[in-house]
């Protein structure tokens, strides 16, 4: 049924990247849209390869993320073409030939070598627009990237279509059904590795699968950012987890955070505050919202809940006024999201570039942009206790706003990030996260 959702949806949204790629075309003066799927890179001094990733431009026509060397051609008024590489292979798999709800909708044609390509391509590479990487370039077929058709196409990707919310809502369920498994681990004492596996078992994805690699982290770790280490064996005692840990759905991603304590103590609490925060900052996700100023209002609501839990010895405002909150929430609010993670032109000002700065103080907001409907977003306030940012805090002469006993106490648990997959819409906003643990 939810395939079908996901098939029904899909012509609609082609029809929406012909419109976009008939407009690109026109800002550049160029006739067809030609993007390699993208080729294998061979590591320095070796001769295996870096796992395969898609150039994301050719990802967004079609649900095809294990492809290198095939080719689209899009030309405004005609069916897109596929050139789809299935080499006569015995060393790897080959890939499946084509099919399923989209194979439907392109004229395809399987060619054995890369090189085969050039015969299918355009004649005329000069009135192509060629998008993708330098090595994929064939022939003529060098990629050039007109920055007038990127531009357009990369700041429009942030507008969705029903087609892509369907596919990060499938991510969203792949990634609940992963955290619920890793959070069992978790409560069983796992190691952070136990509790990765635990989750790739779940997801059916491992590290070439998943969107960005697992952040696992029991007690102090929590206080890393991206930490990626994953202990082999558990600590003792045992305090918190924090798993930042998505899904991918045929190229699109998930990104979800949770934290969790060991024990019904002040941790807990501190937990359930932020989650309460968080939930509040993701209803406010509507049209006309300048990104910018949702991320200054979480660092009130963050700097209130410090202050609630006794760590700030001053008012939310104060904290703010004084930078105290930035050593506590030291990264953005959260980022567009969709084909990619970290989802292209955050900062866009408008289809023809410009750049919206962001605001002073603040060089880790990933998206200055005004929300409008379609756009999807993460919503990822956090909390931590990092000793470099604390002892900085301190040497700017603001020890008197901590109760140091208090993030003593708090220290062994590292940090806290609740993090959800928002879409805005005309109306209320749709949380797929949300949607989807409820339904895991
Ligand atoms: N999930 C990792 C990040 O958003 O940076
Ligand atoms: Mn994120």
């Amino acid at each position: 049924m939810r395939t079908q959702t996901i098939a029904t949806h899909y012509a609609d949204h082609l029809q929406v990247l012909q419109q976009r790629a008939a407009e690109a075309l026109r800002r550049c003066q160029r006739d067809h849209l030609v993007i390699p799927s993208g080729t294998l890179h061979l590591r320095a001094f070796d001769d295996l390869d870096y796992p395969y990733a898609v150039n994301p431009q050719f990802k967004a026509w079609l649900p095809l993320t294990n492809a290198p060397g095939s080719w689209l051609g899009i030309t405004p008024g005609q069916r897109p073409r596929l050139i789809f590489l299935q080499p006569h292979d015995y060393w790897h798999t080959v890939p499946r030939e084509p099919d399923g709800y989209w194979a439907e909708q392109f004229d395809i044609t399987i060619i054995r070598t890369p090189e085969d390509a050039l015969a299918q391509l355009p004649p005329d590479a000069s009135r192509c627009a060629i998008l993708g990487e330098p090595q994929s370039a064939l022939g003529e077929f060098t990629p050039d990237n007109p920055p007038a058709a990127v531009a357009y196409l990369e700041y429009q990707r942030a507008f969705k279509t029903p087609y892509e919310i369907a596919m990060m809502a499938a991510a969203n369920r792949t990634a609940a059904r992963g955290h619920r498994a890793a959070e069992r681990a978790f409560r069983a004492g796992s190691s952070e590795f136990g509790i990765h596996l635990a989750y790739c078992q779940a997801t059916g994805q491992d590290a070439n699968d998943l969107p960005y690699g697992n952040i696992i982290a029991l007690n102090q770790h929590a206080a890393i950012l991206h930490y990626m280490t994953q202990d082999r064996l558990p600590p003792k005692p045992l305090h918190s987890f924090l798993i930042d840990a998505g899904a991918d759905h045929g190229g699109y991603a998930a990104d979800v955070t949770r934290t969790y304590s060991a024990h019904e103590d002040d941790f807990a609490a501190l937990i359930t505050a932020v989650d309460a925060a968080q939930q509040a900052l993701a209803a406010r996700v509507r049209p006309g919202l300048d990104y910018r100023q949702l991320h200054l209002d979480a660092h009130l609501a963050l700097a209130g809940v410090l202050h609630e839990a006794g760590v700030l010895r001053v008012g939310a405002e104060e904290a703010v006024a004084r930078g105290v909150s930035r050593a506590f929430f030291p990264h953005g609010l959260g980022h567009g999201i969709g084909l990619q993670v970290h989802d292209v032109a955050g900062f866009a000002a408008s289809a023809e570039g410009g750049t919206i700065a962001k605001p002073d103080g603040h060089p880790f907001l990933r998206l200055t942009r005004t929300l409008q409907p379609g756009m999807t977003v993460t919503i990822e306030p956090g909390i931590y206790f990092i000793d470099m940012l604390l002892d900085e805090l301190k040497a700017a002469g603001n020890a008197d706003a901590v109760d140091w006993n208090r993030v003593d106490a708090f220290k062994p648990c590292g940090g806290i990030r609740i993090e959800d997959d928002v879409v805005c819409t005309d109306g209320a906003p749709i949380n797929l996260t949300r949607e989807a643990f409820a339904e895991a």
